[in-house]
C-alpha cells in the first residue's frame, strides 16, 4: 500500500564545506526518498544546516567574519554542493531560520511547561568540536576528545536542565514496543545499552554565549546546539505553525544519521519528544563512515575529497552508484579512487553502458533502427530473461525495504549480465534480419526498460538517458512516481517496440585510474 515517507539527513555543522562523508549520507538519503516516490509513496525529504553554537561561532571569529555573514556564506555552500550532486531535497532548513526558532521555542516551552525542566550548576570538560561535555574517564591522555583527539575545556555555568533521567523507563518500553525502530539490530543495542546504563539530567541552555535562540522564559540564556538542533526534523514541517501539516509527516519519519549522534537521536531526542507531548520518531537508520586509509573522512583527519570536483571527474551518476553500491548503510567502507573506478568500469561501462549500446547497434543493423517488442516463445510462454526478472524485481523491492539498496543493485545487475548472456549466446549481430534476431533484441530492450525504472533512484540521470534512446521519450520518465509500485510498470512484457533506438555515445566510456 503506497503510504507517506520523510526521510531527513542529520543538519551538517557550517564550521566546515561539505565532503564525500556528508556528501555520502545525502546521497543514501536522496536515493532512499527517490525509492519511495517511485513506489508511490507520497514522500517528503529535508536536508539543512546546524547554524548556532560555539564551534560555528570560533570558525567565524577565526575568518574574521561576523557569525552571520560565516553562517550565510558555508550554509550555502551546502546548498549548493547538493544542488551540484543533483539531490531531490524537498526543502532545505536552516537552524537560524525564523520558523526554526518559532518551533524551538515552542517545543522548550511545552516541556518547561510539562515540568521536565529544572535550574542548576554545571561543571565539566566540554570539547567544543563536539559541543558535549564527557565524563572524566570517557577521555583520553592529556584530557583529549575520544572523537577528536583535541583538549577538551573545563567550563562551569549556570544551566537549564532537562530531567533526561526520568526517561530511561519510558525509552525501553518504546523500544520494547516497537523492535524496528532503530536499523540495524547492532545499533539498536547500542542505543538500549546506554539507556540502561542509567541516564544523567543534561544541561540544555548556555549563557556564555549569546548565539544561538533565546530561552523564552529565561532571555539570558540560549538553547545549548544539540537542543536546537534537533529540533529540526519538526520545525521543517511546520511544528507550532501548522498543525495539520506537522501530523501529515510526523511521526512516520526516518531519521539517517551517523553512528556518532547515535545517543542524541536514540535517546535524547525521543525523550524530548516525550516530554514535549509528541510521539518519539518511528525510524531511526544509522549508518556507517567513510573511511581514508582507515580513518573517518572530515576535517580532524584532513583527508576530505570535494564530492562536487569528484562528480565533475566521474560523473554524478557514476558517484552516487559507487556510494550506494559499495557502502551498505550500517557499516564503514573504505574510500579509493581506485575502488571507484574499478567498480564505474566491472559495472557500469562493462555491464550496463556495454548492454546498451550493443543494443542499439544491432537494432540498428538488423532490425533498421525500431526496436522490435519482447517475443513470447513457441509455446506462448515470456523468455528465461522474463523469470529472472520478475524474481530480480521483487529482491529489489524486498532489499529497499529493509535498507540494503546495494543488495537491490547487486540482484539489478544479475539481469544486465543475464542479458548480456544471452545476447552472446544468441549473437544476432551473426543472424539474419528476422524473428530470431527480433526475440533476442525484443527481450534486452524490455529488460533495459525495468533496468532504467529500477536503477532510476541511484542513476537518475542514466536512466533518462536509456529511456530516451529506447524511444521511450514519450511516455513519461523512469522515475514517474508509483512505476515500481504495485500499480507500476514492473511487469514484463511493457516495451511497445515499434518506436526507434537510438545508439549514442558510450554511457560511460571505459576510464583508468590516472
Ligand atoms: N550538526 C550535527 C548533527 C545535528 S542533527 C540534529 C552534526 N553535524 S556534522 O556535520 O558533524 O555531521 C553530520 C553527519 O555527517 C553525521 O551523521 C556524521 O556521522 C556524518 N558524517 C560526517 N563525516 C562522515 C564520514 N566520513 N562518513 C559518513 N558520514 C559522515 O553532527
Amino acid at each position: 500500500m503506497p503510504g507517506r515517507y520523510y526521510q531527513t539527513t542529520p543538519i551538517y555543522y557550517v564550521n566546515d564545506a561539505p565532503h564525500l562523508g556528508t556528501a555520502y549520507a545525502t546521497v543514501c538519503a536522496d536515493a532512499l526518498s527517490r525509492w519511495h516516490r517511485l513506489i508511490g509513496d507520497e514522500t517528503w525529504f529535508v536536508t539543512g544546516t546546524d547554524e548556532h553554537g560555539l564551534k560555528i561561532l570560533r570558525a567565524a571569529e577565526s575568518n574574521g567574519v561576523s557569525a552571520r555573514e560565516w553562517v550565510d556564506r558555508t550554509s550555502s555552500r551546502f546548498v549548493e554542493a547538493w544542488k551540484a550532486l543533483g539531490l531531490s531535497n524537498d526543502d532545505f532548513i536552516r537552524t537560524t531560520e525564523e520558523r526554526h526558532f518559532r518551533s524551538v521555542q515552542t517545543f522548550m516551552q511545552a516541556i518547561y511547561d510539562n515540568g521536565h525542566l529544572y535550574k542548576g550548576t554545571y561543571e565539566g570538560w566540554y570539547c567544543v568540536s563536539c559541543e558535549a561535555y564527557y565524563n572524566e574517564e570517557d577521555l583520553l591522555d592529556h584530557n583529549r576528545c575520544p572523537v577528536h583527539e583535541k583538549p577538551v575545556e573545563w567550563f562551569t555555568e549556570e544551566n537549564w536542565f532537562f530531567a533526561l533521567s526520568k526517561f530511561g523507563e519510558r525509552l525501553s518500553e518504546w523500544y520494547g514496543a516497537h523492535p524496528g525502530a532503530i536499523f540495524p539490530e547492532t545499533r539498536r543495542n547500542e542505543a538500549l545499552g546506554i539507556i540502561r546504563s542509567g541516564l544523567k539530567d543534561i544541561s540544555i541552555t548556555r549563557t556564555s554565549i549569546s548565539w544561538g535562540i533565546p530561552v523564552p522564559w529565561d532571555p539570558e540564556h540560549v538553547f545549548y546546539v544539540w537542543y536546537d538542533a534537533l529540533v529540526n526534523y519538526i520545525s521543517a514541517i511546520g511544528f507550532g505553525s501548522d498543525h495539520d501539516r506537522f501530523e501529515k509527516w510526523w511521526p512516520a519519519v526516518h531519521h539517517l544519521l551517523g553512528k556518532d549522534i547515535i545517543r542524541f537521536h536514540c535517546v535524547w531526542w525521543p525523550a524530548m519528544c516525550m516530554a514535549a507531548g509528541i510521539d518519539p520518531p518511528a525510524h531511526l537508520l544509522v549508518h556507517g563512515f567513510l573511511l581514508v586509509g582507515g580513518r573517518k573522512m572530515g576535517k580532524t583527519a584532513f583527508n576530505q575529497v570535494d564530492p562536487v570536483e569528484l562528480g565533475e571527474d566521474v560523473g554524478n551518476d557514476a558517484l552516487r552508484y559507487y556510494l550506494v553500491r559499495d557502502f551498505a548503510i550500517g557499516h564503514d567502507g573504505e574510500f579509493t579512487y581506485e575502488g571507484l573506478i574499478e567498480r564505474y568500469n566491472s559495472d557500469l561501462a562493462n555491464n550496463l553502458g556495454n548492454l546498451l549500446a550493443r543494443v542499439a547497434t544491432v537494432v540498428g543493423s538488423k532490425a533498421a533502427g525500431i526496436g522490435p517488442p519482447p517475443q513470447r516463445r513457441p509455446d506462448g510462454s515470456a523468455s528465461r530473461l522474463a523469470e529472472t526478472a520478475a524474481a530480480v524485481v521483487g529482491e529489489v523491492r524486498e532489499a529497499w525495504g529493509r535498507f540494503a539498496p546495494h543488495e537491490g543493485l547487486e540482484a539489478t545487475w544479475r539481469l544486465i549480465r543475464a542479458a548480456n548472456a544471452e545476447l552472446e549466446a544468441v549473437a544476432p549481430w551473426k543472424l539474419d534480419p528476422g524473428p530470431e534476431a527480433d526475440a533476442v533484441l525484443g527481450d534486452a530492450l524490455e529488460v533495459l526498460r525495468i533496468v532504467a525504472v529500477l536503477v532510476s533512484p541511484v542513476l537518475p540521470d542514466t536512466a533518462e538517458e536509456i529511456w530516451s534512446r529506447l524511444g521511450l521519450g514519450g511516455s513519461g520518465s523512469p522515475a514517474a512516481p508509483g512505476n515500481a509500485g504495485p500499480e507500476g510498470i514492473l511487469d514484463w512484457g511493457g516495451y511497445p517496440g515499434g518506436v526507434p533506438v537510438t545508439k549514442g555515445r558510450p554511457l560511460f566510456p571505459r576510464r583508468s585510474v590516472e
